[in-house]
C-alpha cells in the first residue's frame, strides 16, 4: 500500500478522556465560526486526507508553502490550508498558546484550535504566488479577498466531523479507501477528481485508465464550487448512473471529495494528487486545465508542474491524458496522439457552452455525453430553461 504523503496517515479525531476534557473547556473559549471551505479542510485534516497536515498552517509552513511549495520541514505542499479571522473579531485578542473553539455554520462545536501564530494576510502576494493571477475575475481571488484580514494557525483536535445530509453512504475517509483496495486486491489504483458530469471525454480517461489499473476511484470533489458549476447532487445523480449501466462495477469505486475547489489550476493539480495519495491511489489522472478556470493556465500547465518536483517528494503517480474528443473520422474517442483528424472532426464543447445548451433547454449531442447523463442533467436545467423560453 502506498505511504501516506510524508510518512504516516494523520488521524487528529480525539475521544474518551481527551475529548471530554476539550468539551468541558470549550464552553469558556473565544469562538470562530468556520465557512464552508475552512469546514472541509477541517474534515480532511482531521481524517488524514491531507497528510501530513495537523492542523491550519502555522506562519512557517505558510511561508514556505507560498513562496517554495513546501511546508517548513520540507515536505512538497503545494497551496494554503489556513484559517482566517472573522469581520468583527480582533486580531489582537487571539495570541499564541491559546485554545479557539472551533464551530460549524449550524453553531456546533466540531473542534479545538491550539493557536500557535496569528498573521496578517498579503494577499495579493498569495494570489500572485498560488494562483498565478490577482484578477478580481478568479473565483480563488475573489474567496481571497472575502474572507477576513488575518490568519490563524495550530494544530486542531477535533471532537466531531461535520455532519451532513447528503451522500453519506459515499462519505469514505483514507482509512476507510485504503482498507477497501486492500480488500479488493488493487495494488495500482487510478483517482479521478472532477467537479463535472463524466462526460463521453472524462469516461474515456477513465477506462484508459482502467486498462491499466487494477481499479478506479472516481473521487468527484463535492466541496465548495463556484456558483455556476453544475451542483454536486446532480452530479452525483449524474455519477450513479452512468456507473451503473457503463462501468464494471467491480473495478470501480464511487466515493466523495470534500474539498472545496481552489480553481488554482497547476499548484491544486499537486494538491488533488497528495490527498488521492493519501487516500490510497498510486495514480491520478491529470488531463487538459485540470483544476483550472476560464483562461489562467495553459492547457497543460497541471502536468508539467509536476516535472518541477524531485523524485522523492511525491510517491503518486500522474496519468497524463491529451485533450480528448469524440472523433468522427474514427468513429472513437480519441485525441490527437491517436487520431489523424483535423479540428473539423472532432466534436467538443466548453463546459460554459454546455451549460448555455442545457439552460436553453438543448440536449447535448451522444457524442458529448451519453442520453442517461444527458436526461439528468437537462432535467436540472427544466426551470432556467423555462425561464429563458
Ligand atoms: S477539474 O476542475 O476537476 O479538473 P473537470 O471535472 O472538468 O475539472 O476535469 C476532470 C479531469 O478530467 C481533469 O483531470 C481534467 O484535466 C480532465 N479533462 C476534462 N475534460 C477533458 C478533455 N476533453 N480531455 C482531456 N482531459 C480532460
Amino acid at each position: 500500500m502506498i505511504t501516506p504523503h510524508g510518512g504516516k496517515l494523520v488521524d487528529r479525531i480525539v475521544s474518551g478522556a481527551e475529548r471530554d476534557a476539550l468539551l468541558a473547556e470549550a464552553p469558556k473559549l473565544r469562538s470562530i465560526t468556520l465557512n464552508s471551505r475552512e469546514t472541509s479542510d477541517l474534515e480532511m485534516i482531521a481524517v488524514g486526507a491531507m497528510s501530513p497536515l495537523e492542523g491550519f498552517m502555522t506562519k512557517r509552513d505558510y511561508d514556505g508553502v507560498v513562496e517554495n511549495m513546501r511546508l517548513a520541514n520540507g515536505v512538497v505542499f503545494p497551496l494554503p490550508v489556513v484559517l482566517a479571522l472573522k469581520e468583527g473579531d480582533n486580531a489582537d485578542d487571539f495570541r499564541p498558546e491559546q485554545d479557539i473553539a472551533l464551530k460549524g455554520a449550524d453553531g456546533s462545536l466540531l473542534a479545538i484550535l491550539h493557536l500557535t501564530d496569528c498573521w496578517e494576510i498579503n494577499k495579493a502576494h498569495e494570489a500572485l504566488q498560488t494562483l498565478r493571477t490577482d484578477d478580481v475575475a478568479h473565483p480563488g481571488v475573489q474567496y481571497l479577498n472575502s474572507i477576513g484580514s488575518h490568519y490563524l494557525g495550530g494544530r486542531i483536535s477535533v471532537l466531531d466531523l461535520p455532519k451532513y445530509d447528503k451522500f453519506n453512504e459515499y462519505r469514505l475517509t483514507p482509512a476507510q479507501t485504503r482498507a477497501l483496495f486492500q480488500e479488493k486486491g488493487w495494488n495500482m489504483v487510478a483517482a479521478f477528481q472532477t467537479r463535472n458530469p463524466i462526460h463521453r471525454a472524462h469516461e474515456y480517461l477513465t477506462k484508459c485508465a482502467l486498462e491499466l489499473a487494477d481499479g478506479v476511484l472516481i473521487h468527484p470533489l463535492v466541496g465548495e464550487t463556484k456558483s455556476d458549476d453544475i451542483p454536486a447532487e446532480v452530479r452525483m445523480d449524474c455519477y450513479r448512473t452512468l456507473l451503473s449501466k457503463y462501468y464494471p462495477g467491480d473495478r470501480t469505486q464511487l466515493s466523495v471529495y470534500p474539498q472545496a475547489m481552489r480553481y488554482g489550476g497547476p499548484r491544486e493539480a499537486i494538491l488533488h494528487a497528495i490527498c488521492r495519495q493519501n487516500y490510497g491511489c498510486t495514480h491520478i489522472i491529470i488531463g487538459r486545465d485540470h483544476a483550472g478556470v476560464g483562461d489562467y493556465y495553459g492547457t497543460f500547465d497541471a502536468q508539467k508542474i509536476f516535472d518541477e518536483l524531485g523524485e522523492d517528494d511525491l510517491a503518486i503517480e500522474t496519468l497524463r491524458f491529451e485533450h480528448a474528443f469524440w472523433c468522427r473520422l474514427t468513429g472513437a474517442m480519441a485525441s490527437v496522439k491517436t487520431s489523424p483528424a483535423g479540428p473539423e472532426d472532432r466534436v467538443f464543447l466548453s463546459g460554459t457552452k454546455v451549460r448555455e445548451m442545457l439552460s436553453r433547454g438543448e440536449r447535448p449531442p451522444v457524442e458529448f455525453t451519453r442520453p442517461e447523463v444527458a436526461d439528468i442533467l437537462i432535467q436540472s436545467y427544466a426551470p432556467a430553461a423555462k425561464a429563458n423560453a
